[in-house]
């Protein structure tokens, strides 16, 4: 995986592609341990492993989908979820369209810290972003402590679209991430109709930050 320290030494096939319509820059945040790098191996990847290994700092990953005939970049950020991080992590919460917020159903403390993460967002991130709420490692039924209904229910509240998800199994990552990029291109759209000229919000942030080649013909 390309640290973001190594960006310009990023071999990555998807990585190096010029060849895309528009980007989104994604993050998936939530907990230490709720499984946000193991997601995105799975997405980015198609592997998973048991090992723990666990995120320092900030990693990201390329894959490049295909929408309505347009290929999207998809630049999906991977932050640490500890908390000595979280400065560091929260740096780059400014210009991302759209958010993970994950949880572990078989730990009630990465549950509890969802309004704290989604605070998190609010106070960092673009008024425009879009956010998923996954409930994560919904193979281990046995373990489960948080029903998928609290989930559901957390996230009518917060105002979030909400999965359950396994990366271990493979269950929902795809989906989430379609749903996601979907939830995103509606979201511009709808912005680009109120406003053709510029896509803004009240902290500064717009969608024209993005370099106008990558603007040109994006229609999701
Ligand atoms: P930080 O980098 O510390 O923020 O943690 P993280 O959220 O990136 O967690 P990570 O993906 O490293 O996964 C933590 C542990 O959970 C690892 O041992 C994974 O193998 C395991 N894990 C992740 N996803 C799943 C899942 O869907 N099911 C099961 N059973 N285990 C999972
Ligand atoms: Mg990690």
């Amino acid at each position: 995986m390309a640290s973001a320290n190594d960006t310009r030494h990023t071999q990555n096939k998807d990585a190096a592609d010029q060849n895309f319509d528009c980007m989104f820059k994604l993050l998936i945040i939530g907990n230490s341990s709720v499984g946000k790098t193991s997601f995105l191996f799975r997405y980015a990847d198609d592997s998973f492993t048991s090992a723990f290994v666990s995120t320092v700092g900030i990693d990201f990953k390329v894959k490049t989908v295909c929408r309505n005939e347009k290929r999207i970049k998809l630049q999906i950020w991977d932050t640490a979820g500890q908390e000595r991080y979280r400065t560091i992590t929260t740096a780059y919460y400014r210009g991302a369209m759209g958010f993970l917020l994950m949880y572990d159903i078989t730990n009630q403390d990465s549950f509890h810290a969802v309004q704290d993460w989604a605070t998190q967002i609010k106070t960092y991130s673009w008024d425009n972003a879009q956010v998923i709420l996954v409930g994560n490692k919904c193979d281990l039924e046995d373990d489960r402590v948080v029903p998928a209904e609290e989930g559901k229910r957390l996230g009518v509240e917060l105002g979030f679209d909400f999965f359950e998800a396994s990366a271990k199994d493979n269950i929902n990552v795809k989906q989430t991430f379609e749903h996601l990029v979907g939830m995103i291109c509606e979201k511009m759209n709808e912005s680009l109709d109120a406003s053709p000229s510029l896509v803004s919000n009240n902290k500064g942030a717009t969608l024209s930050e993005k370099p106008p080649q990558q603007q040109s013909g994006c229609s999701c």
